[in-house]
């Protein structure tokens, strides 16, 4: 028998019957109830969507309660521990592992497309010198809209393939381009012989040397760092992505939304404010004072919460191993102590235990970034390049989801009923009006 829910209209009487489907009942369903005469029925108001869900999707699980993110099924431990970022994203991108086959010939396809337009490489050399990477990074996305004007042609699988390779592989091209133009060295062009990460490490810090060789542990980390955030289901960055798409407009304009969406401290910020607390911190002795400051509403300790997680992330569980496995190569961070101790009295306070408050994975990906040389500024960037595949395969089960339609919420409209325009000599300013 299908399960319903059986809704009693105190105001009338009338009972109505709502089916329930995945454990959702449809909104659409609700305006059968009628709230007033000439109203479209009953809404629901769920502001920064707290129990919406907004599509059904068959990419990213989390349940969390318990701890668990799946990418099309398979643990991130699993896939962190046995995997690459580019083996993950055709995974992301298509549903299955792919053969060994299939892997090279994917791996081919983003290596080929590695280089950008050098007219992109003038575009970047305009930005002020001190411009910050996301910055730089999210409007020369933008920009590749107006170099590939096939991207617009969505709903045609070969061009939106295309788009997608282009994207996932000149997104560390663009990244790394933004670094070396922040600190004033010369770009350094793609080297196709080198892994995905091993030649985003040559574009950001080559010299020299006529060729770069990566510290393979590092090379390795920073994949699993890229495996760890390559999606997260509908996040505040991969609604902006889905959102924007859904108007139909090419993926290098939606992409540079949802990596707006994702330079905010709540999002992908978080890991740059999370050093930036640790440096005003200090030393291990100032902690309680700043839990205390804390829990008085001055502030938040900066990676820690989930709008999904009630326990730990387990990104941040695999994390804070590859810091070891780091900072063995690097030395460690001398905010690591700050950072673990911090950690410690928070797991055992009050505050943070009936709130449910534990490190997210940004934590400590920051003191990772920054023991391998990435400067603060880069972290978001460094998260924008993982994510690029999550937000492109997000992206395109929107496009092919019949369910979907260009995205609109409703509101509940709080402002001054019908009124007549007034002649500006019989106005009277508002006293709170800005002068
Ligand atoms: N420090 C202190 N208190 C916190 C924190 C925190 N980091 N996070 C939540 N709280 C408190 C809130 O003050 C609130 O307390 P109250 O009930 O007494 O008012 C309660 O916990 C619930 O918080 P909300 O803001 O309602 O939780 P929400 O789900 O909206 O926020 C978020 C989630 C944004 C991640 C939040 O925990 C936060 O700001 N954390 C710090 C920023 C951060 O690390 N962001 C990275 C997220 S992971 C990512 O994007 C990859």
């Amino acid at each position: 028998m299908a399960e319903t829910l059986t809704i009693t209209d105190n105001r009338t009487g009338k009972q109505y019957e709502l089916a329930i489907t995945d454990g959702t009942i449809r909104a659409n369903d609700l305006k059968k109830i009628k709230v007033g005469d000439q109203d479209g029925g009953l809404a629901t108001y769920d502001p920064a969507f707290m129990n919406t869900a907004a599509c059904r999707s068959q990419i990213t699980y989390i349940d969390g309660d318990k701890g668990i993110l799946l990418y099309r099924g398979y643990p991130i431990e699993q896939l962190a521990e046995q995997s690459t970022y580019l083996e993950t994203a055709y995974l992301v991108l298509f549903g299955e592992l792919p053969t060994a086959e299939q892997l090279r010939k994917w791996t081919h396809q983003i290596t080929m497309h590695t280089m950008v337009h050098e007219n992109i490489k003038k575009f970047m050399e305009g930005f002020q010198y001190d411009a910050h990477p996301m910055g730089v990074f999210i409007s020369t996305v933008g920009a590749l809209s107006t170099f590939y004007t096939d991207g617009k042609q969505i709903f045609d699988e070969t061009s939106r393939q295309r788009q997608i390779h282009r994207l996932i592989a000149k997104v560390p091209t663009i990244a790394a381009y933004a670094y070396r133009h922040s600190i004033g060295r010369p770009y350094v062009y793609p080297d196709n012989d080198l892994s995905f990460t091993g030649n985003f490490l040559n574009m950001l810090f080559k010299m020299t040397e006529l060729k770069y060789q990566p510290n393979t542990a590092l090379e390795r980390a920073l994949d699993v760092l890229f495996i760890l955030h390559a999606d997260h289901e509908q996040n505040c960055s991969t609604s902006a992505m889905r959102s924007i798409g859904s108007s139909q407009v090419d993926p290098y304009s939606a992409l540079a939304g949802a990596a707006a969406a994702l330079y905010g401290p709540l999002h992908g910020g978080a890991n740059e404010a999370v050093l930036r607390m640790l440096k005003e911190i200090g030393s291990v002795d100032h902690i309680p004072a700043f839990i205390k400051r804390v829990k008085g509403g001055d502030g938040r300790l900066m990676g820690f919460g989930h709008r999904v997680y009630k326990s730990y992330d387990p990104r941040a569980k695999i994390i804070k191993r590859t810091a070891d496995e780091v900072f063995e190569v690097t030395g460690k961070n001398p905010l690591l102590e700050i950072a673990l101790e911090l950690e410690r009295i928070a797991l055992e306070d009050e505050y943070f235990i009936t709130r449910k408050l534990y490190p997210n994975v940004d934590f400590y990906s920051g003191l990772i970034y920054q023991a391998m040389g990435f400067d603060v500024a880069m972290f978001p960037v460094l998260f924008a390049i993982a994510r690029t595949v999550g937000w492109v395969a997000q992206w395109e089960e929107m496009l092919l989801d019949e369910d979907q339609k260009i995205a609109r919420p409703k509101q509940i409209y709080t402002g001054a009923a019908t009124r007549d325009y007034v002649a500006m000599d019989l106005r009277t300013p508002r006293q709170d009006a800005p002068s």
